[in-house]
């Protein structure tokens, strides 16, 4: 691993320590729409509520990750960042951090597995108080092969369902050992994040590397979590004919009644233009669907790792591939068919655009943020497990959230409250 010496003396390892000044003003641009965080960042610059604390964080690096570690630094947090996806850094973004934010930043847009790895060591080189991950690699790779820095660390936080999954996992063995604030499961996280944020992101990704005309297209959706939901309604609106592969019923009668078809992969794998998983499960396109996909077809990934699509059985099918245009592989297949694998099948929203728009990870980042704060305040009375963001945390993000849009809301009356918490009413 090169390490690129920055002006500030922050070590770092970025692409090119000259795309810091378009990376500084797109992070300003973003944080214009992140008003729940400015409102977080100004009572943290007067109350140094994360002073003396090393936070190591393991994020998409965007413009929206770079208002959070400012955050956080702002807080009184040394900072140091690495990538939670080798396909997802914004390179002018990790510049501006590691020169004119003093933070550290180890990450590379399109870095080979071992970099990624070496990144997240360099991470918890930092020795870190608290971590914070995107889909839990930071915390696995400190369990497991930086067990020397565990024991300085008093605490972490999740942002993404998958790393959620993991990490319950891994309390369920006994192997977590230090708590963990789970921000996905904050109402005004994957509510607003996971549906509208993923759901238009994902869109931009696939538009963004091909062009296509999502009206009348067959756009197939596996998974109809949040992200999923989100992903078919826009994919609706732009005028697609949608359909759904699900395994829990009750995701699927909900596909169903919002107006989507609903069918097996198995049959969709066959009338479909494009295919995007967004499960956060393993092996949802294999062999046998690519076998019965139409000459053309594009698939592509929405969920947390490069899973979703065997992507090896796709490899061995082929005889040959080549890049047709950024982000777009084609894979010619031994009986003349032609399939089309978009950024790798690693997450589309981040790989060919930008990732979520900042005034949905606004409410994201202020969870991730106070989270913080809460883990340094109470981690001394909190089990090695996985938590949710303390309630009245959400719902402050939520009024914050209103605040900043100007809308106002009623309020319960004395009268109502009564009411509601009454059983004898009606009698
Ligand atoms: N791209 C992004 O920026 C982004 C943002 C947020 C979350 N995520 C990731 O997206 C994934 C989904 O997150 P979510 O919050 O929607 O999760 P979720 O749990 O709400 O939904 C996942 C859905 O997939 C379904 N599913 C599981 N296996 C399936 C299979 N084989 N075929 C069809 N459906 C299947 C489940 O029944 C469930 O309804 C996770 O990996 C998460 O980490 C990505």
């Amino acid at each position: 691993m090169s390490t690129t010496a920055v002006p500030n003396e922050v070590r770092s390892d970025v692409k090119n320590i000259e795309l810091a000044d378009q990376g500084k003003r797109r992070i300003e641009w973003a944080n214009q729409s992140m008003k729940v965080l400015q409102s977080i960042r100004k009572e943290f610059i007067k109350n140094q509520p994360l002073k003396g604390m090393r936070i190591a964080a393991c994020l998409h690096v965007t413009t929206e990750t770079a208002n959070l570690a400012i955050t956080l630094r702002d807080g009184g947090a040394d900072v140091a960042l690495c990538a939670s996806n080798p396909l997802s850094t914004q390179d002018d973004v990790a510049a501006a951090l590691a020169r004119d934010y003093g933070i550290s930043v180890f990450a590379i847009k399109g870095e080979d597995n071992d970099t990624y790895y070496n990144h997240i060591l360099a991470a918890l080189d930092h020795r870190p108080h608290i971590t914070m991950d995107d889909g839990a690699d930071l915390v696995t790779v400190a369990l497991t092969k930086r067990t020397d820095v565990v024991d300085g660390i008093i605490g972490g936080t999740e942002e993404t369902t998958t790393g959620v999954i993991r990490l319950r996992a891994m309390a369920k063995e006994g192997v977590l050992r230090y708590p963990i604030i789970a921000v996905n499961d904050a109402e005004t996280k994957h509510l607003f994040d996971n549906r509208y944020g993923t759901g238009q992101s994902t869109l931009d990704g696939v538009i963004r590397c091909t062009n296509m005309l999502m009206a009348g297209a067959r756009f197939v959706i596996a998974g109809y979590g949040w992200c999923g939901k989100g992903l078919a309604s826009r994919a609706r609106g732009m005028g697609a004919d949608v359909i759904v592969t699900e395994v829990d019923p009750t995701r699927a009668i909900e596909a169903v009644m919002d107006g989507n078809r609903v069918m097996s992969m198995n049959e969709a794998a066959k009338i479909g233009d494009v295919f995007v998983t967004v499960t956060g499960n393993k092996s949802v396109i294999t062999k046998d669907h690519f076998e019965s996909m139409k000459d053309g077809a594009i698939v592509a990934n929405s969920g947390h790792f490069n899973v979703e699509i065997d992507i090896p059985a796709l490899e061995r099918m082929s005889s040959s591939k080549r890049t047709t245009r950024d982000f777009v592989e084609e894979y010619s297949l031994k009986d003349g068919r032609k399939i089309y694998l978009l950024g790798e099948g690693r997450l589309i929203n981040l790989a060919a655009a930008e990732g979520h728009p900042a005034s949905v990870m606004d409410m994201s980042f202020a969870n991730q943020a106070l989270s913080v704060e809460f883990l340094v305040k109470n981690h001394a009375s909190l089990e090695k497990r996985v938590f949710s963001v303390p309630p009245e945390l959400d719902r402050r993000v939520a009024r914050l959230k209103l605040e900043s849009l100007g809308v106002k809301i009623d309020r319960l009356t004395p009268e109502q409250e009564e009411y509601l918490a009454s059983w004898s009413e009606g009698t």
